[in-house]
């Protein structure tokens, strides 16, 4: 298995500075051994500084350690990296690896303890993630079908940036576009759809992103040392954090109020009154129940959290990465002409018949990278993995980004290539080497509405529009900005009206 996800000129460097002080100590003999207290929150920074992300940091641990590195941050438990497909699989498949970690900031999200489906487990998390699949699944709701609601978005999308388009180069593309998958969200959890110049739809949107943006998968400082929000509490972001969580849980909660005074029984506008009615059946039967109202604030807020920042990063990755590759996208344009013209509507059933499409969709997945790891998961019980002893409650990081990036597997992992996922016969053939959703039972539970998003919006853009940098802008940094997700580089650009 080969891990060689950056260059390895600078990895020799990194070797000397692990190999120092490895296996002597740490959550095993695996990985850098780290300071006291501190552990290991100093070389990973400097790790992180060198390298500017955290998945390529942790690629790069990989290429020195193997599959399986230990770190020790702060006094929170291990957390161990698992790198390269095997692993991967391995640890994503087991349950007793289904867990996830207890930490400050992770009860704090939830109103001060663990609700929701992000980061619980057991009974709860089982019961609420079955409710928020199967809702979504069967979603057909008052406001039309989950396809219809996506549509209209991607629609008024498209005459947002046309009428923008006419005052020159747009330089906040993906927040517009990210309003726009933000609304069709809401509207599939909370029925109100908002105009997309809607200032409560910019509202919602700047707390959601404020706090996955100031966050990483480690779960930050406030994770590692939670004890340093009595004393430093607005340099350590709890201030502003706990702000923005209080906000979030007030505005879903007067949406749940507004709910339940003009729901009508047994009519289903939305997913909020999916979960009122449920919540009452459950409550009515003698058995213990963990639907709740603040379960439902915390799951709708998972739901946003984990939903409008993927989606949205992933829609302006491929934008951009068309932008900087003009010879795929008019490839793509000439497949949409083809198949769908200037008059049809993009829609699912036409999905298959636009391969070259769903192959640049997929490449842009693979390299964008936009959940480089999954969530972290939570031992449940003392066990091994691959020969390595993990004890209970530490947290694995399964590195998804190992896996798109393996040299051995692709051949050419670095470069751009939608043709890798196209057969002899022109077909789009799909790569079980590609898991930007996860595996096993934690995997993603929106994938469904993510797919169905991402394909519809960037359809529909295309159709109408060729996207161009205007001249004299700076080159692309392809590879984005850090947070809990990656996020596409800020660009400006030029939308030509095609039809
Ligand atoms: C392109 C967009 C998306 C990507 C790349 C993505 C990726 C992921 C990944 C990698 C995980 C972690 C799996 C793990 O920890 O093992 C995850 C979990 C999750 N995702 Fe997504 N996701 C996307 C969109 C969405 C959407 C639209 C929603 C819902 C509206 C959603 C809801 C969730 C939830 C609730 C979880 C936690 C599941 C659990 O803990 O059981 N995601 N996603």
């Amino acid at each position: 298995m080969v891990f060689h996800a950056d260059g390895s000129t600078r990895l020799m460097l990194n070797r000397s500075l692990f190999l120092s002080n490895a296996n002597s100590a740490g959550p095993s003999a695996f990985g850098p051994r780290g300071l006291p207290i501190v552990g290991n929150i100093l070389d990973v920074k400097r790790l992180v500084d060198e390298t500017k992300f955290y998945s390529h940091a942790w690629c790069r641990l990989a290429d020195i350690y193997g599959p399986i590195v230990g770190l020790k941050l702060g006094i929170a438990e291990p957390l161990i990296i698992v790198s390269g497909k095997d692993a991967v699989i391995e640890m994503m498949s087991r349950p007793q690896f289904d867990g996830r970690p207890n930490g400050f900031v992770h009860r704090l999200r939830t109103g001060g303890e663990r609700r929701g489906v992000l980061f619980t487990d057991g009974d709860v998390w089982r019961d609420q993630r079955r409710f928020a699949l199967r809702t979504l699944k069967e979603f057909g709701f008052g406001n039309g079908t989950m396809e219809d609601i996506i549509l209209n978005d991607a629609v008024s999308l498209t005459t947002t940036i046309e009428s923008l388009s006419k005052s020159g180069p747009i330089t906040n593309l993906y927040n517009i576009t990210s309003i726009a998958v933000l609304n069709s969200l809401w509207t599939l959890v909370a029925g109100a759809r908002f105009d997309l110049e809607n200032p409560k739809l910019t509202e919602i949107l700047s707390v959601v992103n404020g706090i996955i943006r100031n966050s990483n998968v480690t779960g930050g400082i406030l994770t590692h040392m939670p004890f340093l929000r009595y004393i430093i509490p607005g340099l350590t972001g709890f201030t502003v954090l706990n702000q923005r969580l209080t906000r979030m849980w007030q505005f879903i909660g007067s949406e749940i109020a507004r709910h339940k005074q003009t729901r009508t029984h047994g009519e289903f506008r939305d997913f909020i009154d999916v979960y009122l009615a449920e919540m009452e059946t459950k409550q009515s039967s003698s058995t213990i129940s963990s639907f709740d109202e603040e379960q439902l604030i915390s799951v709708v807020k998972d739901l946003f959290s984990a939903g409008v920042e993927t989606t949205n990063n992933t829609i302006g990755f491929i934008i951009t990465y068309l932008i900087v590759k003009q010879d795929v996208q008019r490839k793509v344009h000439e497949e949409i002409d083809r198949v769908l013209g200037k008059d049809l509507l993009p829609r699912i059933v036409y999905k298959n018949r636009l391969p070259y499409l769903n192959a640049t969709i997929a490449e842009v997945t693979r390299l964008a990278n936009v959940g480089p790891t999954s969530i972290p998961h939570r031992a449940m019980t003392d066990s091994i993995l691959l020969g390595y002893e993990i004890k209970k409650n530490y947290s694995l990081l399964a590195n998804l980004r190992s896996v798109h990036m393996d040299e051995q597997h692709w051949g050419d992992p670095k470069v751009f290539r939608p043709e890798r996922f196209i057969n002899d016969e022109g077909e789009f053939v799909e790569d079980p080497w590609l898991i930007p959703f996860g595996l096993g039972h934690r995997k993603c539970l929106g994938e469904t509405l993510a797919r169905n998003s991402v394909f519809l919006f960037v359809a529909c853009l295309l159709q109408k529009f060729q996207f161009v940098l205007p001249p004299g802008h700076p080159d692309l940094f392809l590879d984005g900005v850090d947070g809990f997700t990656i996020a596409p580089p800020d660009i400006s650009v030029v939308a030509i009206k095609r039809i």
